[in-house]
């Protein structure tokens, strides 16, 4: 039996990151016995720990190891130590932007699952959560306020005035349609689009561009909601939604609230994928939704689940191999059933572990 060999570039960062990708690296090494794959890691700094060793965020050597791999596991960034830094030089904005941006990470998957098992961790009113939710949240990564030029800010007239810029072209519009309507035709083929095409001009594009792709895509429902209406819906009922495609910033701020009403962070990945396609799939960033969590980095109590599951969405999306992401997510599935929790989703009744054991279990379970 031949074997396939990816290259991988580990980008584990601050914080929890590396003992959490200590983890997804044990479970990866599970996939390699069971599916003739084989990993090849190589380990680059980014974040905290590149600006004290490197002297910045984004080191060169760092986006060398990215270009010379087929996807990127990245950990997470961040913490108090480089939290007084100026804005623009902090391990959040120093490094993630700009890998988007020279990546070209367009679309950024976010599913937020709340396990049947989980709803207590939900801070949504346990009839509203019963027996979970599965929300997919498609979001735009490399347009809009985020990146627009102009972008400044300076004294005029006595007064300070900072400017952002929202533009959106129709063709990167086109392409994050694309990928959303794509994922719901694999999911419940309802795909809801957000937007605030009652205020603005690139609302107004969006919600055009996407009933003209929709012709495309005759089997997904699609439907529209204002983004502050979405707010609400997401509250209201989370389990009436399947697939949201939003741009940059309503898409980063719905995106945090459908993570806080699944109530673990600490389960939930995210795919970013990139303009360049490979016969497997496309190039792209996986890693965490959740943050580096300082307060308890280092202490082995950390949730290793979402680490586990980007490695899993590496696999789907970047490597072309599925039956092993789902061998992947079929194993959490196995775990958590069993029973065992790491703190941030325990409760009575349940088996607290810790973040290597879990890692292991997990991994035993391929
Ligand atoms: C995210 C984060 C980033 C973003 C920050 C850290 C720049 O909030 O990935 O959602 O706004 O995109
Ligand atoms: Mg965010």
């Amino acid at each position: 039996m031949t074997t396939k060999t990816f290259q991988i570039a580990v980008l584990a960062g601050d914080g929890i990151g590396p003992e959490v990708m200590a983890e997804a690296r044990r479970v990866l090494a599970a996939i390699e016995a069971k599916f003739a794959l084989t990993f090849s890691f190589t380990e680059a700094r980014v974040g905290g720990i590149a600006i004290d060793v490197d002297g910045k965020a984004l080191p060169e050597e760092t986006i060398r190891v990215c270009e010379a791999s087929d996807a990127i596991l990245f950990g997470s960034v961040g913490g108090p130590k480089w939290e007084s830094l100026p804005p623009n030089e902090q391990p959040e904005r120093a490094a993630l932007l700009p890998i988007r941006k020279h990546f070209g990470l367009f679309a950024n998957l976010r599913p937020a699952v709340c396990f049947p098992q989980l709803t207590h961790a939900s801070p949504v009113r346990a009839d509203l959560v019963a027996g979970g939710f599965n929300i997919l949240c498609v979001r735009e990564l490399t347009g809009g306020l985020y990146f627009g030029q102009p972008k400044y800010s300076r004294e005029e007239n006595g007064d300070t005035i900072a400017v952002d810029t929202m533009v959106y072209k129709r063709s990167e519009i086109e392409r994050i349609a694309h990928v959303a309507f794509k994922a719901a035709q694999g999911r419940d083929k309802r795909l809801t689009s957000v937007d605030k095409a009652n205020v603005l001009e690139n609302s107004v594009l969006w919600r055009r561009t996407m009933n003209e792709l929709a012709k495309q895509y005759p089997d997904v429902q699609l439907s529209h909601l204002y983004v502050d209406n979405a707010a609400m819906q997401l509250i209201k009922n989370p389990k009436g939604f399947d697939v949201i495609v939003a741009e940059n910033l309503f898409g980063d701020i719905l995106s945090d609230e459908m993570a806080m009403i699944t109530g673990s962070l600490g389960m939930l990945p995210s795919a970013s994928l990139g303009l360049k396609e490979t016969p497997l799939g496309r190039f792209g960033l996986f890693e965490p939704s959740g943050g580096t969590a300082p307060d308890i980095a280092g202490k082995g109590i950390a949730n290793p689940i979402a680490q586990i599951l980007s490695a899993a969405m590496m696999l789907r999306y970047s490597l072309g191999e599925p039956a092993a992401a789902a061998a992947i997510d079929a194993a959490v599935k196995v775990v958590i059933e069993r029973g065992l929790r790491t703190g941030d989703i325990h409760s009575e009744g349940t088996q607290r572990v810790g973040t290597r054991e879990m890692g292991e279990a997990i991994a035993a379970a391929i």
